[in-house]
């Protein structure tokens, strides 16, 4: 039973969570009709990153773009920080066609094209470069084609991903025994954690703040830029360099809005796409450098590892794949030089 103050605490919070998707939903429908009255086409983008990070920068860069190609007849209102909805809500939205545009990682994207999972399987690339030889190479292309109901519109960088913990440091596999991870919506992540001996618990990017803040979870795995702009530098003192994963970012249209555009508004709108991650992979590195250096200000200790026993732990996840589709595609990655 919950106590009088709790529960009168819990419905305050689910009041608030209510009233607050109303508010969102009707903003959205603001942001339509203001469209339908001007005739400019104007595409919703939802996303749960932070105004700060750098994927949310190179959508801006998009936006600017996208209003000079088109001279102003086509614009885009993004909605950052989980407004509406996590970034897995934000793509059932897109595939109904309540919203117009996500930018979602691709790991909780493997829920509906398990061919993704490739992104997920930890230390499936040799580093960042390859992740990019693959991206711009046929495979990045096909994925980026692959899906009935939304038409991906180019990639975002989002680094190495990296263990991070609240008290204990994550030095091997073995201190992560007992421990509570948070992981992505993704059956690949969370496999991964339990290869390393950790137990998974999958939450949402927004409410990962609270959680490790009520010990919820012990740490975490994210890029750098991600770690530093949603404040976890503020409650995790260990920031382990393993890079067990490179998982780009997508930015996804539902596929009947774009293919509602004419020839010459999806050419203004694909450029825009392509030219705003070209200048975001280049804001990358830099900010990855920033988010270290302000995490180091904060007191966070970086912790460079072997990383040869986290790859080791988790041989079994890239060797047994019975998948003939999925081992195609892994050997393509492997052959890509
Ligand atoms: C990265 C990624 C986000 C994702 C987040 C997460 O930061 O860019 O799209 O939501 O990881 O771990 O949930």
């Amino acid at each position: 039973m919950l106590s009088p103050g709790k529960s009168d605490f819990i419905c305050g919070i689910l009041l608030g969570v209510l009233i607050a998707s109303c508010c969102f939903a009707l903003l959205h429908r603001v942001v339509r009709q203001q469209a339908m009255d001007t005739n400019t086409i104007v595409l919703t983008l939802g996303h749960g990153l932070d105004v700060t990070h750098p994927v949310h920068l190179g959508m801006v860069s998009m936006q600017e773009r996208l209003a000079e190609l088109s001279g102003g007849t086509m614009r885009i209102e993004i909605f950052p920080g989980g407004m509406l909805g996590s970034e897995p809500e934000c793509l059932e939205q897109v595939q109904v066609g309540l919203l117009d545009m996500a930018k979602s990682s691709v790991s909780p994207m493997e829920s509906f094209w398990s061919e993704l999972q490739v992104f997920t399987i930890p230390y499936m690339f040799r580093d960042h470069e390859h992740l990019w030889q693959v991206l711009d190479g046929d495979i990045g292309r096909e994925f980026l084609e692959m899906s009935p109901t939304m038409y991906g519109l180019t990639y975002y960088d989002a680094g190495a991903r990296n263990f991070y913990s609240v008290r204990q440091p994550i030095l091997s596999p073995e201190s992560m025994r007992g421990m509570n991870i948070r992981v992505q919506q993704s059956r690949t992540a969370m496999d991964m954690i339990r290869h390393l001996g950790a137990s998974p618990t999958p939450i949402a990017f927004g409410e990962l703040y609270t959680a490790l803040a009520q010990g919820t979870v012990d740490g975490a795995e994210n890029n750098l830029p991600s770690f530093e702009s949603a404040r976890h530098n503020e409650i995790c003192r260990h920031f382990t360099l393993n890079e067990h994963a490179f998982v780009p970012d997508m930015l996804l249209i539902n596929r009947n809005r774009w293919e509602s555009l004419s020839p010459l508004q999806q050419h203004w709108l694909k450029t825009a796409a392509v030219e705003s991650s070209i200048f975001q992979r280049e804001l990358w590195a830099k900010e990855e450098q920033r988010s270290r250096e302000a995490s180091e200000r904060r007191g966070v200790q970086f912790h460079e590892v072997d990383k040869t026993p986290f790859i080791t732990a988790t041989a079994p996840m890239r060797e047994n794949i019975t998948d003939p589709v999925i081992r195609d595609i892994i050997r393509r990655i492997q052959e890509a030089q």
